[in-house]
């Protein structure tokens, strides 16, 4: 005992670290915080873990267009824990989006944004980005169809921004079309570059908490005035201050180890998500779905009016950008949420908007429908050869997916029950190569002979 205290002692003597470590346990911070105060932290102990099970990962991931599949199978099923870390990985980072969003919204409805705290939370919104950079990355490593999938959804819509739009999609997919380049790339940068820069983020967001101390409760009539506010803050820690360490923390560890208690349940119940079949450019037969935390946002993207859609690719990030970061410039005045009414309708608002489309989103007759049936006889009706071989390649070419025949097929494209009345034959053979915004180009997928086959049978189509 005695020898080990000396060591201590010699270290602490050197480093400070201990000295350090004691003061900012016991550094008072304001009362009665509650419960509202542990999503912070909680984002952190999620980070760790990622770090942990991504590292652990990494050592059998192979990051290379052929191989990842496999590897990633040889750690689902017989790597030694290896089913176990990949549902952690992904309840994880479920739980690390979750828990920053909460965090994020608490910290607003609190106005803790306010003086002198401006800039934890510029660096929180920095944190909030790189957080969704990572879920956004880590979704394609899983390279299965599913996730190739969605990273064209997004590129594609990446590509919609105005002047920069183009580079930026081929920036994302490092080239014109997906391909090994665009793995290696999301490899990079999921492991490396955006870990590293939430580290250095952490640290400093870190130090600001320390420097200006955890906001207390916001009280009511309470008004941010810069020219009092610290002096005002140092006499209410001087009054009722308790010790971050156990009264204000304890909380934060009971919460923490709660939640990573969650993460590893459901890693063991429930497990990594299912890899789908490998990817492969010329099957269409994939759902474009990302995965939970982006899946709103492609059916908030797919329900919206086609003139609409345009302006909310390009407005709606760009508002959301500016609001972040703007939003400390207003650094004074009232913090309670009664006094805000407005900023408590805005995060009902935006939770409300994002549950809901999230809930359509997995209901998602906006995705492609798989198990349209050919159009019996009946409905196609002419006998001609040609008209038949139509029918079938409707359906055989996936058309039936997304398009809908008298009830038959998808909901993702516009209904063709009569689009013969209302397309001419020329216009429809166009779409067909070309595709659209949100439509496969077949130009090289079919051969002329099929295109006609299809706007003949298109072309009967009619009221
Ligand atoms: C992944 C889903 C999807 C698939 C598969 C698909 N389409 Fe489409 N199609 C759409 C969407 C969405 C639109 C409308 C907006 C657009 O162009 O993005 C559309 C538009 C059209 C239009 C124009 C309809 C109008 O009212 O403007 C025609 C015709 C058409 N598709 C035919 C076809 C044919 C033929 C095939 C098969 C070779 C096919 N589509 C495959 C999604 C799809």
């Amino acid at each position: 005992m005695e020898r080990l205290r000396r060591i201590l002692d010699w270290l602490d003597d050197r480093s400070g670290l201990l000295t350090w470590t004691r003061h900012a346990l016991a550094h008072p911070v304001p009362p009665r915080t509650g419960w509202w105060y542990v999503f912070g932290s909680a984002t952190l102990i999620a980070f760790i873990l990622q770090v942990a099970t991504g590292i652990a990962l990494s050592t059998a991931y192979v990051p290379s267009s052929g191989q990842a599949y496999e590897s990633l199978r040889f750690i689902s099923e017989q790597a030694l824990l290896g089913r176990f870390l990949r549902g952690m990985h992904y309840f994880g980072a479920s739980a690390m989006v979750l828990l920053i969003g909460l965090h994020v919204s608490r910290t607003y409805l609190m106005a803790a944004y306010k003086f002198p705290r401006e800039l934890n939370w510029l660096t929180g919104a920095v944190l909030l980005l790189l957080t969704l950079a990572l879920a956004f990355t880590g979704q394609l490593l899983r390279w299965d169809q599913t996730a190739v999938w969605s990273v064209i959804v997004g590129a594609a819509q990446a590509g919609r921004m105005p002047i920069v739009g183009p580079d930026l999609a081929r920036f994302i997919l490092a080239g014109d079309t997906i391909g090994g380049a665009t793995l290696s790339r999301f490899f990079a940068f999921h492991v490396f570059f955006i870990p590293a820069v939430i580290f250095l983020f952490i640290g400093l967001h870190l130090l600001l908490v320390l420097r200006h101390g955890i906001s207390e409760r916001p009280r009511k009539h309470q008004h941010v005035d810069p020219a009092t506010y610290r002096a005002e803050y140092a006499a209410l820690l001087e009054r009722e201050g308790v010790p971050f360490w156990p009264d204000a923390a304890w909380r934060d560890v009971v919460f923490g180890a709660a939640m990573v208690a969650t993460v590893v349940l459901l890693a063991v119940l429930v497990g990594p998500p299912h890899l789908g079949k490998p990817p492969d450019p010329s099957i269409l037969e994939a759902y474009p779905r990302p995965d939970w935390y982006f899946l709103w946002y492609f059916a908030l993207l797919a329900l919206v009016p086609q003139n609409l859609e345009t302006a909310v690719i390009v407005l709606g990030p760009l508002v959301f950008g500016a609001v972040l970061l703007l939003l400390p410039l207003f650094n004074k005045g009232a913090r309670s949420v009664r006094e805000r009414p407005l900023a408590g309708l805005l995060v009902v608002f935006i939770w409300t908007t994002i549950v809901v489309f999230w809930m359509a989103g997995v209901r998602a007759d906006w995705s492609p429908d798989f198990t349209a049936r050919p159009l019996p006889a009946a409905e196609v009706g002419d006998t001609s050869s040609i008209v038949v071989e139509g029918a079938r390649l409707f359906h055989e070419k996936g058309c039936e997916f997304c398009h809908a025949i008298d009830g038959f097929g998808g909901k993702r494209g516009p209904e063709l029950t009569e689009v013969g009345g209302r397309m001419a034959a020329d216009a429809i053979a166009t779409r067909i190569t070309n595709g659209g915004p949100n439509m496969p180009a077949y130009a090289r997928t079919l051969t002329p002979e099929q295109v006609d086959a299809l706007v003949a049978f298109l072309g009967t189509r009619k009221p």
